[in-house]
């Protein structure tokens, strides 16, 4: 039987040919084979949010991912967020809001927070949301903390991830 050939990845708007290994997670394909270190393993396992890249808009552990599933997607990392050579607004805003130490979470929590104001653009619910059938499912500290609940710091640096993110999300309003 002819085997058929593999639709490429868009990885940072570069076409990349997905593994041929389908054991291989996108987390391990994205550091190992294209070298893009800025996502992090946290626990591999789902828990922590380290691993968090953007699929499409939408934003997945790619811990728990396997490479192969994302033939023909656009997946974006930190190293895709900013462009000719400016940050993108919300790694500007977590430096001017001292939004980490050691850095070892802030890739994740950035993606996580890109994906999460689309989120809020489509008007998704989350746990929290009062009214779940609002066009405007509103924005506040408790939804924002909830929807990044999934993201940890073991840092602790959650006041200023939680500025820099208000922050970015009210100027995107304004
Ligand atoms: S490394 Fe993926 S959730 Fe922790
Ligand atoms: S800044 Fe160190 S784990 Fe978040």
């Amino acid at each position: 039987m002819e085997r058929r050939t593999a639709v490429p990845m868009i990885v940072n708007g570069h076409e990349t040919p997905v593994p041929t290994d389908a054991r291989v997670s996108l987390l391990d394909f994205l550091r190992e084979q294209l070298e893009l270190y800025g996502t992090k393993k946290g626990c591999n396992q789902g828990a922590c949010g380290a691993c968090t890249v953007l699929v499409d808009g939408e934003r997945v552990l790619s811990c728990l991912a396997l490479a192969v599933q994302y033939e023909g997607r656009e997946v974006t990392t930190i190293e895709g967020l900013a462009g000719d050579g400016v940050l993108h607004p919300l790694q500007q805003a977590f430096i001017d809001h001292d939004g980490f130490q050691c850095g070892y979470c802030t890739p994740g929590q950035i993606c996580s927070a890109v994906g999460m104001v689309e989120e809020l653009r489509r008007g998704v619910p989350s746990y929290v949301t009062r009214d779940l059938t609002a066009a405007d499912v509103g924005f506040d500290e408790t939804e924002l903390r909830e929807r990044m609940s999934g993201n940890l710091c073991r840092c602790g640096a959650y006041n200023g991830i939680v500025d820099a993110i208000t922050d970015v999300y009210a100027e995107q309003r304004a």
